[in-house]
């Protein structure tokens, strides 16, 4: 394996790149470009801003890359600062919306690794859930975030032990607005599903449903995970949602879960396990939330405590797939 570069710690430290990325996209500086506003005069008009200091905004991003300046004061799109048209680029690094909250997050990283909980509260005065109920066009881009629109059509392609045949319902614990349901149910047209996720994210469901042509086996309960969870189902899913929590909150939710499994369910968890030994690594809602990523033996400890058992896990396609069922001693009676 070749020996990687010699890392430059200037260019790794220097903030001024992804804030002025930021600005731009908040500005909507690509947008007013492509309407046609290329001089930097009417381009500050058009984004309301001060043209020096825009033009100096600019003038850095060109130096990295993104804009062209083909004559002072002009700017015209390149391939990169064409991509800041896109949807997905846009929610993700709109400071008035959830790209606003993940990048001031960073602020809190001290705190985080100091401590081991998330200092959101300290930028924003609430944890990081409370927070999106308080704002809901915050909240609508978070949910647009996690959706089709910014992290793409979720897979489900994933198999479980023992194969699908025997699935009559899913549960979707945490859901968001459907679109893994709605997956889960075009892959296995013999199931039926229920969403469970906050109020306001289960009322974009019927329309996710509508279009994925399942509404007719899907329907969606806006409540807490943490309340009761609907009972019986063949098999509860948890995609990123474990990871979103410290151990007490990931042990209730896994509790609850066995609770509504009972003994002929399973709980089948995605995207927040990995095999022991991977490589750790920071993300950035690790540090909006405080949650871990947790590998299969810290996990078989979480679910034990859970009533738990793990009864199969491994890597598959785009996933590492966890399955529990209840432990003899633990869950519904
Ligand atoms: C990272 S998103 C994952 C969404 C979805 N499972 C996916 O894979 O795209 C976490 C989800 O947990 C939901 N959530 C957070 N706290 C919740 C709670 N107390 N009760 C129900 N849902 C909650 C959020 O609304 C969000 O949809």
């Amino acid at each position: 394996m070749s020996k990687p570069e010699r890392a430059d710690l200037e260019s790794l430290s220097d903030l001024c790149t992804p804030w002025c990325l930021h600005v731009a996209v908040t500005l909507g500086i690509a947008e007013h470009i492509a309407a046609g506003h290329d001089r930097i005069e009417p381009l500050a008009a058009a984004a309301q801003c001060d043209a020096r200091v825009l033009h100096c905004m600019l003038g850095h991003l060109v130096s990295k890359g993104v804009f062209e300046e083909p004559e002072l004061g002009r700017f015209t799109l390149n391939d990169a600062a064409r991509d800041l048209l896109n949807p997905a680029a846009r929610i993700g690094l709109d400071l008035d919306g959830i790209g606003g909250r993940m990048a001031f997050a960073w602020g809190t990283l001290l705190t985080f690794v100091r401590t081991g909980a998330s200092g959101y509260h300290e930028v924003f005065g609430r944890p990081f859930w409370e927070d999106l109920e308080a704002h809901p066009a915050v909240a609508a881009s978070f949910d647009a975030l996690i959706g089709a629109v910014g992290h793409g059509t979720p897979s489900a392609e994933f198999q479980i032990s023992g194969g699908w045949d025997s699935v009559k319902t899913v549960v979707d614990v945490g859901g968001g607005t459907g679109g893994m349901l709605a997956e889960v149910l075009r892959a296995h047209l013999h199931v039926r599903g229920i969403l469970v996720d906050v109020p306001r994210a289960v009322a974009q469901a019927d329309e996710v449903f509508q279009s994925a042509g399942v509404a007719d086996r899907a329907t969606a309960v806006g409540r807490s995970f943490f309340d009761p969870l609907p009972g019986d189902a063949d098999l509860y899913l948890l995609r990123g949602v474990l990871n979103n929590w410290p151990d007490r909150e990931a042990a209730a939710l896994l509790r609850n879960c066995a609770r509504a499994a009972g003994t002929s369910g399973r709980v089948v968890i995605l995207k927040s396990v990995g095999p022991d030994g991977e490589p750790r690594r920071l993300t950035v809602d690790m540090v909006l939330v405080g949650g871990r990523h947790r590998s299969i033996s810290e996990f078989r400890d979480l679910a034990r405590e859970s009533g738990l058992e793990v009864t199969a896990a491994g890597k598959q396609s785009a996933y590492y797939v966890v399955e529990c069922r209840v432990a003899a001693s633990g869950g519904k009676s």
